[in-house]
């Protein structure tokens, strides 16, 4: 699978591109269903329009509004700290990986590494290497620990499928992300590292919740603010890991 190398400008954090201060007053969008556009997707568009943390996300340079669920967790939890080694799985547009190279300070090639990786291209990230990677490859781990030069000490998985529509199926394929998300991150983990993970309705599969409390020293479930009401996404953030990591099959 190819590798694509990041680099990018020299600050590290990202800019503005709205122009518009966090202050500033924002006027509700309202959109007309266009012919031929289903009302489904004129009310996701008006739900976008006046997001505040959409609108945030574009007067901070974040690449998507998911930045402030990794800022809001790190906020709470302190995770985030300069010179950490971190891979985070499904990282397309950009914005967790945007959010841990700043926050850990990384400035590319000379830092230690902050990997973002997903089966779509993303466009440079400061601080970051990104690899075109789906974690279902047979050479994925391998890959990701040459990256990593060795370990993580966090691994973060965002990773969401595109949806069917169809509820079970759906669910089945986030339960199916969420566990292999950790098969990866448990040959990553360095002692006492850190494995933050999306899931869905209620909480993690209780096969993958019953291990990951085996495997660390404290798993809690959070809902972090800028993860939407409606939404039944949640994340599971597994802190301390003691595991032992399985011999590769
Ligand atoms: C919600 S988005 C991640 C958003 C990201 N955290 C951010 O802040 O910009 C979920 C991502 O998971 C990726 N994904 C889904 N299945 C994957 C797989 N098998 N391997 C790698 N990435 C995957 C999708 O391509 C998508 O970009």
């Amino acid at each position: 699978m190819a590798k694509k190398p990041g680099s990018a400008g020299k600050s590290g954090k990202p800019k503005g591109n709205s122009g518009r201060g966090d202050g500033a007053r924002m006027m509700a969008t309202r959109v007309k269903t266009a012919s031929g556009r289903k009302v489904g997707s004129t009310l996701w568009l008006q739900r976008q329009l006046n997001d505040p943390y959409v609108l945030k996300a574009q007067a901070d340079g974040y690449r998507s509004r998911a930045a402030y669920k990794l800022v809001e967790l790190d906020d709470r939890f302190g995770f985030l700290k300069p010179g950490l080694r971190i891979a985070d799985l499904g990282a397309a547009p950009g914005g967790w990986t945007q959010v841990a190279a700043q926050r850990t300070g990384a400035v590319s090639g000379k830092s230690p590494p902050i990997i973002g990786m997903d089966i779509q291209e993303m466009d440079p990230i400061e601080g970051a290497e990104l690899m075109l990677l789906d974690i279902f490859a047979e050479d994925a781990i391998p890959l990701i620990q040459a990256a990593l030069g060795g370990e993580a000490d966090i691994v973060l998985s965002d990773m969401a499928p595109s949806t069917t529509g169809h509820k079970n199926t759906d669910q089945i394929r986030i339960a199916g992300l969420a566990e292999a998300a950790y098969d990866v991150a448990k040959q990553l983990l360095a002692d006492d590292g850190i494995f933050i993970v999306k899931v869905f309705q209620g909480g993690a599969p209780p096969d993958l919740l019953a291990e990951l409390k085996r495997d660390f020293r404290q798993v809690r479930h959070v809902k972090p603010p800028a993860s939407r009401q409606g939404s039944p996404e949640m994340y599971l953030v597994a802190t301390g890991y003691r595991g032992v990591r399985p011999a590769l099959g």
